[in-house]
């Protein structure tokens, strides 16, 4: 997510926050910003793009020397990558500005309130809503810490906030929820930021801020509280990663960060977008509930991973809205003449937001009157800019080649969309939304299980390693977890791999299987009509040729034991929400072959983060 930080001490601020900003440029963003207090007065220069382009406007336009400053990179979630939209974000009255990394939730109610009180905004972004009130607070004498305590009970949802006061030349004051922060401790000099790698070259000695704190920070004091204002007990900690292990905050590869960042994006997705009152909150450009009401016809449109994971989201979409969904490659839609009319519901899933195929795809589906919904992770991107309506899914720049998080975001986005559909369309009643609401909302805790438990998949791949093949074998929305898990191998690894639907094996595959060979099998949850029974013997079938199982079943199901040469068990969740927490092994075992093997996980031969090209 966002870059972040905050310094106060001797040295010039501005030059102290651009380094750290650089040093954050990994975690990927669409915008930059500094501000600093100088005179009694906030100046701030922000720019759209690259830190060039700050740099640039920096070099035409120079911020005078001063000793407190706060910069932030941005990726963009709520408003476009734009000038106005970067941060800092000043108060109108001038008194503070302020930076942000995560999602208000109830932005829209406090924004409606500020205005009311004659409030001009100047962005569209979530965070100013957090600065106006912040600089009202402060104007009307209260203190800025307190301040933003007070600010910090009203809002609603992630964020990490720095915050500096035109009046207070030496004083930052940051708060933190669901969002990280680290306050870098110097000698008569202090930092704030959002991972250490910001200011590492300056100071190694580190305090990990905990839930709900927030920290005031002098040159030569740091106090930490809680939001209520009592003193809170910190964390501190010696950095003993170099610049580059700092940057994926002590991974191997920014993957395996993904991997791990799981939890927190797909609860971020979830994130403020469904209201008891069943309504989903699309990001921009709505679509009026009378045309979803007369779609009938869905067709997901994607390539690659986020293919995969409309594979997954047919089978939801088409459970609880009745109405047909049809998922195609986007590089074949355009060139089959597909059958689409006006009341044609075209999804598109793209993690870059840029691929050449899935832009093609929508441009010729709107050519063809169907309405597109784009479900993407970058604000702004074409994508989302060539489609009608569009739902961010909120995973942060996915830095590493292979895609994880964002094939995990992008089956809750569109798990979303097809609940609001449901509602719409009244396939559902409230409370069967509302129950399965309730269950992705419990899933970031289980996929948390998974992580924790992944030691015997690491191990797997140290005994896998001079195999020369792997096969996948999943039903129902397994098979898509099946097929993700061979294109991981295939992508990273260099390992031929298959995903296959476990009932076809024996109209073809099968004949691959032999002594040795590796297979792992997806198995539904027990009690799914007969799915669970007609895997079990699948695995029986591949077993009796000669094949090393690897078995991924919940937690309780003894039917797999006597068929397993390796199980894994899964959290229990219903069959619908499974690949949520199957995929994650998968992912892991590819990423620790790729680095048994030597290769680079991040940046695997011949393939590209984002393919702008047919
Ligand atoms: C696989 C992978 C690719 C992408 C595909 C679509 O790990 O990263 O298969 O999923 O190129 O990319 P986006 O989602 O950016 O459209």
């Amino acid at each position: 997510m966002c870059g972040i930080i905050g310094y106060t001490g001797p040295r010039v601020a501005r030059e102290v926050v651009i380094a750290g900003l650089r040093r954050m440029e990994y975690r990927g963003y669409d915008s930059a910003g500094v501000a600093i207090v100088a005179d009694g007065r906030i100046e701030y220069r922000k720019k759209a793009g690259k830190i060039t382009n700050l740099d640039a406007e920096l070099a035409v336009h120079p911020l005078p020397d001063a000793g407190l400053g706060i910069g932030h990179t941005r990726w963009a979630t709520h408003g476009g990558p734009t000038d106005a939209n970067a941060h800092p974000h000043v108060s109108a009255n001038g008194r503070v500005a302020l930076i942000h990394n995560g999602i208000i939730e109830n932005f829209a109610t406090l924004r409606a309130e500020l205005q009311a009180s004659d409030v001009v905004f100047a962005s569209q972004t979530d965070t100013e809503t957090a600065a106006q009130l912040l600089g009202r607070e402060v104007a009307a004498g209260t203190d800025l810490a307190d301040a933003m305590r007070a600010v910090c009970a009203r809002l609603e949802g992630a964020f990490t906030l720095v915050a500096v006061d035109a009046q207070e030349p030496e004083r930052l004051v940051a708060a933190r929820r669901n969002s990280p922060l680290v306050v870098g401790v110097g000698q008569g000099e202090n930092f704030v930021a959002s991972d250490v790698a910001a200011f590492i070259e300056f100071t190694r000695h580190a305090i990990e801020l905990g839930q709900d704190q927030v920290v005031d920070v002098t040159p030569t004091s740091i106090t930490v509280t809680d939001f209520a204002g009592n003193l809170a007990q910190t964390h501190p900690f010696e950095v003993t990663w170099d610049l580059s292990a700092a940057e994926k905050a002590g991974y191997d590869w920014f993957m395996r960060k993904e991997i791990y960042e799981q939890p927190g994006a797909v609860a971020d997705t979830l994130l403020g977008r469904y209201h008891p009152d069943g309504s989903l909150k699309l990001d921009e450009l709505h679509i009026p509930e009378a045309e979803l009401r007369l779609i009938d016809k869905i067709i997901i449109v994607a390539c690659g991973t986020a293919y995969y994971a409309g594979l997954v989201a047919k089978y939801a979409i088409e459970h609880w809205t009745r109405i047909a969904c049809e998922v195609e490659i986007a590089s074949e839609f355009r060139y089959r003449d597909p059958i689409i009319t006006g009341s044609t519901l075209v999804v598109t899933l793209s993690q870059s937001g840029e691929t050449a195929d899935t832009l093609m795809a929508i441009r010729h589906a709107r050519e063809q009157h169907a309405k597109v919904i784009a479900i993407c992770n970058t604000n702004g991107a074409t994508i989302p800019r060539e489609s009608d309506a569009v739902i961010y899914t909120h995973a942060g720049p996915e830095i590493g080649v292979a895609s994880t998080k964002g094939f995990l975001t992008q089956v809750a986005a569109c798990y979303l969309l097809g609940l609001y559909l449901a509602q719409v369309r009244g396939t559902m009643y409230d409370d069967e939304i509302h129950a399965v609401m309730g269950e992705l909302a419990a899933t970031p805790p289980l996929i948390q299980k998974v992580l924790d438990e992944l030691d015997p998949i690491k191990q797997l791949a140290a005994d896998f390693l001079g195999k020369k093949s792997v096969l996948f074998l999943g039903r129902h929305v397994g098979y898509p977890v099946a097929l993700e898990g061979a294109l991981k191998l295939k992508e990273i690894a260099y390992l031929h791999a298959e995903g296959f639907p476990a009932g076809e094996l024996k109209h073809g595959p099968i004949a691959l299987v032999e002594d040795g060979v590796p297979i792992f099998i997806v198995v539904p949850p027990q009690g799914r009509d007969q799915l669970h029974d007609k895997v079990v013997s699948n695995i029986q079938e591949v077993r009796a040729r000669g094949a090393l199982t690897v078995v991924l079943a919940e937690e309780g199901d003894a039917e797999v034991e006597p068929y397993a040469d390796i199980l894994f068990r899964l959290p229990r969740v219903s069959t619908l929400l499974q690949p949520l927490v199957a995929t994650v092994p998968l992912q892991m075992f590819a990423c620790e072959l790729a680095t048994l093997k030597g290769y680079d996980v991040d940046q695997p031969r011949n393939l590209a983060k984002s393919v702008t090209v047919e």
